[in-house]
């Protein structure tokens, strides 16, 4: 598959096989976020990765993120509260991560859905950082239909809006 279909096919996963991400593929993923651009290359973000199922099983207590106990890892996006591009930064990160996880056949899903002090206690992260957002993966036990998406023509303003 060219990236361009790989980008184009990619569904949010939420039901996965219960197949463990080999150390190669997960060491993919995590390249693609560190090599992500970042404002002044500030590389302002730390990843958790979750793997251990208690500790998945204790962030899978939101409405919309029970699935996260059975992904085969959830990596949690975190980035300096002092530097004012790290929201972006951060979330660039982790969108090349679910590209690079697509790519190799991995699923994922984003997750809004979580309590910041609560993952932060948990995950031992330090208080100079946020947490921005969560991304579970593994290998799909799905294929969801595509969700309707807007029209460019909708969307789209060419020179002025
Ligand atoms: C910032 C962000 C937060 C999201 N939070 C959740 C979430 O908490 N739970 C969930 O099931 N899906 C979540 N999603 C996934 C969206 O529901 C999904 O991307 C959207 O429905 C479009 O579907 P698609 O990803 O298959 O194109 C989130 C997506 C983004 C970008």
């Amino acid at each position: 598959m060219s990236l361009l279909q790989v980008i184009f096919e990619r569904r949010s996963i939420r039901r996965y096989r219960s197949e463990l991400i080999p150390d190669e593929a997960l060491g993919n993923i995590l390249e693609a976020g560190r090599l992500a651009p970042s404002a002044d290359n500030a590389q302002p973000w730390h990843f958790v990765v979750v793997i251990e199922r208690k500790i998945k099983e204790r962030l899978s207590t939101g409405r919309w993120n029970r699935f996260i106990k059975n992904s085969a890892a959830t990596i949690v996006g975190c980035g300096y509260k002092d530097n004012e591009w790290s929201t972006i930064d951060v979330t660039i990160a982790l969108e090349n991560m679910v590209i690079a996880a697509e790519t190799q056949g991995i699923g994922s899903c984003w997750i809004g859905d979580f309590e910041e002090e609560k993952v932060k206690e948990l995950l031992n992260i330090p208080e100079n950082l946020k947490v921005i957002a969560l991304v579970s993966f593994g290998y799909p036990a799905v294929r969801p239909k595509p969700p309707k998406k807007k029209n460019l023509e909708t969307i789209v303003h060419y020179n002025k809006f």
